[in-house]
């Protein structure tokens, strides 16, 4: 049969189950399956040992799991990152930070590089970071062993410091030597869990909740991002886009300056960005 028409009964059976992209998953899945990119559908076809393989994986993306577990990778800006379950899926919505961040490393000279990733997860951040720009020096952290397993695999031979522990008690030897702190902490508050949509729920709990405002973790981002940067170094921390305010004022109590915040690409608040001013004072936190 040919794949192309395999992929448009796979994207019906998707699209009766609710999927919001049933024909780019079904591309996907059937590539997949065939060990082949999704280009090549339109030349290829399926065998009778594979078609059953193919049902399956529908099946389970019928079911609620998330086709970048059946698959084994996701897609961020130009990357592609080994994940499965136990490692937060990297979103979109994190690509325009790691592009500011980029801008503004691309302003500094290379000695001038130095950058932690707090909350590190598969590495997403740190691999754009290490392949788009090159010349920096990347330390990352991640607390969950089994996101820490995939953030080594994904970083594998990009020269990265990983760290498997708590970002509130990491990288003390780099304390006032930072030029970048960035972060994707997790930020959902604990009362949304009952609400909030099966897919987001395939994540670990670990990468999603964060106390009752949602900004526990926020707060730790604050005070290690004073630890670690040098004055004059900058911060980028993403967050829920219902708390942009909230988050600014959670930096400038925390002796930042320049806090601003900045729109993802759907145009929805989603990141702060701070400096770390030049006269180190007492965290108000
Ligand atoms: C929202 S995910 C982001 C992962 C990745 N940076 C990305 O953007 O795809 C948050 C990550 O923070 C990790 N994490 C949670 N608390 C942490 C802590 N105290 N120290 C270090 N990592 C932590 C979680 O295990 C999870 O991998």
């Amino acid at each position: 049969m040919r794949a192309q028409d395999v992929a448009h009964e796979v994207a019906e059976r998707l699209s009766r189950a609710g999927s919001p992209s049933p024909g780019p998953e079904a591309r996907i899945l059937v590539a997949h399956a065939l060990g082949i990119e999704p280009s090549q559908l339109l030349i290829s076809r399926v065998s009778k040992r594979q078609r059953p393989v193919i049902d399956a994986l529908a099946e389970r993306r019928a079911e609620g799991v998330p086709l970048q577990h059946l698959t084994g990778e996701a897609y961020f800006r130009h990357e592609t990152l080994k994940v499965g379950p136990g490692v937060f899926i990297p979103r979109p919505e994190t690509e325009e930070m790691v592009g500011w961040a980029l801008d503004r490393l691309a302003e500094r000279p290379s000695d001038r590089r130095r950058v932690v990733e707090l909350c590190a997860g598969s590495g997403a951040i740190t691999a754009a970071l290490a392949r788009e720009l090159g010349h920096i020096e990347l330390h990352a952290v991640e607390l969950s062993p089994e996101a820490h397993a995939y953030l080594a695999r994904n970083l594998e031979g990009l020269g990265v410091d990983i760290l498997l522990g708590d970002m509130a008690e990491a990288f003390h030897e780099l304390d006032g030597t930072v030029d970048l702190v960035i972060a994707n902490p997790p930020y959902i508050p604990e009362a949304h869990r009952q609400i909030l949509p099966d897919d987001v729920l395939q994540d670990p709990e670990i990468a999603l909740f964060s106390g009752p405002d949602g900004l526990d973790a926020l707060r730790v981002v604050a005070e290690v991002g004073r630890r670690l940067l040098r004055p004059g170094g900058l911060l980028a921390t993403e967050h829920d886009d219902s708390h942009a305010p909230a988050v600014v004022e959670l930096f400038e109590t925390a002796g930042f300056a320049e806090v601003a915040s900045r729109n993802d690409l759907t145009g929805r608040p989603r990141f702060v960005t701070a400096t770390r001013p030049p006269v180190s004072g007492r965290i108000g936190l």
